[in-house]
Parts: C-alpha cells; sequence; structure tokens
C-alpha cells in the first residue's frame, strides 16, 4: 500500500521532529494533539525549524513553503486517524 497521508499523535518534542522530516519528504501531515495550545507549540518548532533550514541554505524558500503546505493540525484525532495511511 502506498502511504501518502500520516497522522502523527503528539504535537511535542517528537512528534513534530517526525512531522518536519515526513512534510520535507512529501508526505501529507496531520499532526493532532490533545488542545490547540499543544498544536501551536508543535507549529511553531516546526517553523522554527524550517527557518534555521533556511538561513542554512539546507532549504530553498519553495521548499519551506512545500513543507508548510503539506502540514495540517488538529484536535480531532478520530478524523485524522480515519484519513491516514500510516499512524505515528
Ligand atoms: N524525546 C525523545 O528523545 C524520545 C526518544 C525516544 C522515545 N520518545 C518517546 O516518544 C514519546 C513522545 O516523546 P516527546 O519527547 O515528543 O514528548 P513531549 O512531552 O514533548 O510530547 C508529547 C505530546 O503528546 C501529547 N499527548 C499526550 N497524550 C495525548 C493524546 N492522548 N492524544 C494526543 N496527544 C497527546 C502531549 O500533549 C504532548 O504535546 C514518548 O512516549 C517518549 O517516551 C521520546
Amino acid at each position: 500500500m502506498d502511504v501518502h497521508k500520516i497522522a502523527i499523535i503528539g504535537a511535542g518534542l517528537m512528534g513534530s521532529g517526525i512531522a518536519y522530516v515526513s512534510a520535507g519528504n512529501g508526505f501529507h501531515v496531520t499532526l493532532v494533539d490533545v488542545n490547540e495550545q499543544a498544536l501551536e507549540v508543535g507549529m511553531d518548532r516546526i517553523r522554527n525549524d524550517v527557518m534555521t533550514g533556511v538561513d542554512k541554505n539546507k532549504l530553498s524558500l519553495s521548499e519551506a513553503q512545500a513543507l508548510m503546505g503539506n502540514l495540517a493540525s488538529t484536535t480531532n484525532i478520530a478524523n485524522a486517524v480515519k484519513e491516514a495511511d500510516l499512524v505515528i
């Protein structure tokens, strides 16, 4: 089975790191956490990693935009899992 959509449960250190790598490799990622505040912390960490990548010329601006475009976040674990090919 081909994997296109990944649901990652937990937007902490591990989850946001896995989301960054997965989205950067073209997967459509939905990050799940228990509330919006936890999701925002995780998304902020990813944005910072993306900007660091751009600053260090590891990512072009278009790659950074594509990576961010591959990311979504939700507190609705049921919907995220239902639509996912892979759950981490
Ligand atoms: N950080 C590491 O180096 C490391 C290494 C190996 C394994 N792990 C394991 O990976 C897991 C995550 O570690 P971490 O460092 O990212 O932790 P973390 O505390 O940074 O993040 C965990 C996140 O999961 C969320 N969460 C908790 N219960 C949830 C639920 N029911 N649904 C959705 N989200 C939920 C929390 O709100 C939090 O944002 C842990 O089991 C840890 O033992 C971590």
